[in-house]
């Protein structure tokens, strides 16, 4: 065979994870980022339009690549602005397509059509420069593709190179064109306060189905991650193209058939109540949009998310540690902490095996309930007569680190920060400062309000240098979101600005404080997204800890994000909404994320203790290949009364199996487990930990898991067990 043959048949046979490039075929204009096993191809087109050309598996042929050209129109109603795809299109030149950039002009003009000029590559990196046809208004179309997933990162800085000011109506990060054709079939996630990560499926039909927050920040109800198919894909088959937005603020991303057969989505902040003007000289990064494909079905999707977002967005990429077993004190004493109490809670935790004990809200100001106290971030001195010193000392004493609570961005009426700058919460002059759980919001858009927060934040964590962890909370969602000190052009930048804030006080408090770990929380999940996770180590998935709940959040979540950012905790029963399970299950529920434990320790019986004790161990030897393996969902929470996750270790060395029946049915079996990315020719130790797996198999082969499968004896409700597969050297 020769050299020139040989090469596809190679690339064909092996997988071509870890290899991207970036070619300019100047014969025919046109760009083919090669990232992994994705292709993504644009062109300029004879009007000089940029043209999205391919978005798939990888090819390997340039030569097949045709140069771009664009459709004809459709009669007198759609041109063909309309008819062709566009990979960055203005809203001008008859276009009704949804546009990535709408401008007004000074002079009143609101046409903008964006026409290709330059290019460059460098490395891993293409940028795209685009300009409008009239005016000096330039767009840099950056893409930045990840050799290891086929992740393909976008984003724009768009550029006001006039001499006049102008205004940005919307500013998108870019539309993704998905093959043209019809029988399309969207997956996302939505929700609402403890019972976020809802996972939602449906045709693509002609139109526009927009999912978004207005509510500035990431929100609950709906998070900025989709799944899109031909109609058929599962778990295991089926092409699958996926994206999420990293932004924590007002987002959008509208899912487009346009008549044309072509199905877009397009990504970015959130049009809604937007204008952001831009001076003279002046430029507006987008938020990144990042987004990947497989013909591997919805479980591969997931797994090139959780990969993608251990390496590459999180901090510490793939040389973080794995996360510590955590105790937080919320659902044990609320707000009622003080040093003994918290103390007593921290003896307890230790001799679970707890790596790191967090003393949730209560703590400082006057915050004996949530009335008041939020904007006061100082040691309550009756609950913590010594300040917090001594509280961290024992704490570190047991072999545990400390963790803190802090709800930065808010503050209540009934604050010494309040009453000294009313100014600073968001708000319309002479208009009512709606209230939600006692708290407003301050303007962290503000740079005076931001620096205060950074300096009460760093003098915290500088005279309490143990503190290893923030729980860094936002109780509530904007309103009356008014910034009457910036003049009225600047007024609805806030949305924008204040999410920067919001990531610059993470960055340099992190800079400062290089050991410092972040936990997003918002009342929950109600913040969880690309943007937040590059610059946190978890994320708490929902204030609803009931197990069985949990287990369809949880899957959810995973659709979108890793398990190892899946905070969850063990918590007492009856939950919030009446329901009691047995403490396995809601262990090995907690223990298919990061594991925490919230319940009263005070309350635990020396039977529970031990339970306990087993299980913490148990996950500290399996939790490499939980937090950073890959997942194979393979029985969904939401199909029936049966549940069961895989979790396969990076190296292959180890497998484990989670399986929950929340409830039997007229007495019948669990059905037949088949396991899934294992090695068929390799054979593997099994041991359970309550022998609820049917026959006695010590070792068996990987051939034997993943075709016969296991019988497993799970009876009565809320059953659970734990099955681990070591492969035998
Ligand atoms: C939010 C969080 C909880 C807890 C409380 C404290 O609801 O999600 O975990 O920290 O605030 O007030």
């Amino acid at each position: 065979m020769n050299i020139r043959l040989a090469v596809p048949v190679l690339l064909s046979l092996f997988p071509l994870a870890g290899s991207a490039e970036i070619r300019y075929v100047a014969a025919r204009k046109l760009w083919h980022l090669q990232a992994g096993p994705v292709s993504y191809v644009i062109g300029v087109n004879e009007k000089n339009e940029l043209q999205s050309m391919y978005w798939g598996k990888r090819l390997w042929r340039d030569d097949d690549l045709q140069a771009a050209h664009s459709n004809p129109e459709w009669a007198s109603f759609d041109n063909s602005g309309n008819t062709t795809p566009q990979e960055y299109p203005g809203w001008g030149g008859g276009r009704y397509i949804e546009p990535c950039l709408k401008v007004t002009l000074p002079d009143g003009v609101r046409d903008l059509v964006l026409h290709y000029v330059s290019y460059t590559i460098d490395g891993n990196t293409l940028r795209i420069e685009l300009k409008d046809i009239g005016y000096d208004l330039g767009v840099t179309l950056r893409y930045q593709v990840f050799p290891e997933t086929g992740v393909i990162r976008k984003s724009a800085l768009i550029r006001n190179g006039t001499r006049q000011p102008l205004t940005l109506e919307s500013a998108q990060s870019g539309a993704w064109n998905l093959p043209r054709g019809e029988g399309y079939r969207l997956t996302y996630l939505s929700g609402r306060w403890a019972g976020e990560w809802q996972i939602n499926r449906e045709p693509v039909h002609p139109g526009m189905k927009v999912i978004e927050s207005r509510r500035g920040s990431t929100s609950h109800q709906a998070n900025p991650w989709f799944a899109i198919d031909e109609g058929q894909a599962d778990e295991g088959h089926g092409r699958v193209w996926f994206g999420a937005l990293g932004w924590s603020g007002n987002w959008r991303l509208s899912i487009e058939q346009t008549a044309h057969q072509q199905v877009r989505v397009t990504g970015g902040f959130n049009p809604f109540d937007f204008s952001y003007p831009l001076a003279p000289g002046q430029t507006l990064e987008t938020p990144p949009f990042y987004a990947g494909f497989t013909d591997g079905g919805f479980g591969e999707a997931s797994r090139i998310l959780h990969r993608f977002e251990r390496t590459e967005i999180m901090p510490g990429g793939v040389s973080a540690r794995p996360r510590p077993v955590l105790y937080n004190s919320w659902e044990a004493t609320e707000f009622a902490v003080n040093e003994e109490g918290q103390k007593a809670l921290a003896a307890k935790a230790a001799k679970l095996g707890v790596e790191r004990f967090v003393m949730d809200d209560g703590w400082f100001g006057a915050r004996n309930n949530d009335h008041a106290g939020l904007g006061d971030w100082t040691v309550n001195r009756q609950k913590f007569p010594h300040g917090l010193g001594p509280l961290i000392d024992y704490v570190n004493s047991l072999g545990m680190d400390f963790g803190l609570w802090v709800e930065p961005e808010m503050v209540n009426p009934d604050s010494n920060l309040y009453r000294q700058h009313p100014d600073w919460a968001m708000h319309f002059p002479d208009r009512p400062r709606t209230e939600a759980r006692n708290q407003l919001v301050l303007n962290m858009a503000r740079d005076d309000v931001k620096n205060y927060i950074f300096e009460a934040l760093d003098r915290l964590l500088v005279e309490n240098p143990k503190i290893a962890f923030l729980k860094w909370d936002m109780n509530r969602n904007f309103s009356e979101p008014g910034w009457p000190e910036a003049p009225v052009a600047q007024q609805k930048e806030l949305w924008v600005a204040y999410t920067r804030n919001v990531y610059d006080i993470m960055d340099r408090l992190r800079r400062k404080h290089p050991k410092l770990e972040i936990e997003s929380c918002s009342g929950g999940g109600g913040r969880v997204d690309l943007g937040i996770l590059s610059r946190t180590d978890e994320v708490w998935t929902s204030d609803n800890t009931d197990a069985f709940d949990r287990l369809r959040i949880q899957e959810g979540f995973s659709y979108a994000y890793t398990p190892k950012a899946m905070m969850a905790w063990v918590t007492d029963v009856p939950n919030f909404n009446g329901r009691s399970t047995p403490l396995q299950y809601r262990f090995l529920v907690a223990m298919m994320g990061s594991l925490g434990i919230g319940g009263n320790l005070n309350k635990w019986t020396d039977n529970d203790m031990a339970l306990a004790t087993r299980m913490v161990e148990l996950y500290k030897s399996i939790r490499t290949t939980v937090q950073q393996g890959k997942l194979y969902r393979l029985f969904s929470p939401g199909a029936g009364t049966f549940s069961a996750n895989e979790y396969v270790s990076e190296d292959g060395r180890q497998a484990v199996l989670f399986a929950f029946r929340s409830a039997q049915d007229f007495g019948y079996p669990p059905p037949v487990v088949r396991l899934s990315g294992l090695d068929g020719n390799a054979v593997y130790r099994v041991k359970t930990i309550d022998r609820k797996l049917a026959g006695s198999l010590d070792t068996v082969s990987g051939d034997f898991l993943m075709n016969r499968g296991i019988d497993l004896r799970l009876g009565g409700d809320f059953d659970s067990t734990l099955i681990t597969f070591e492969r035998v050297p």
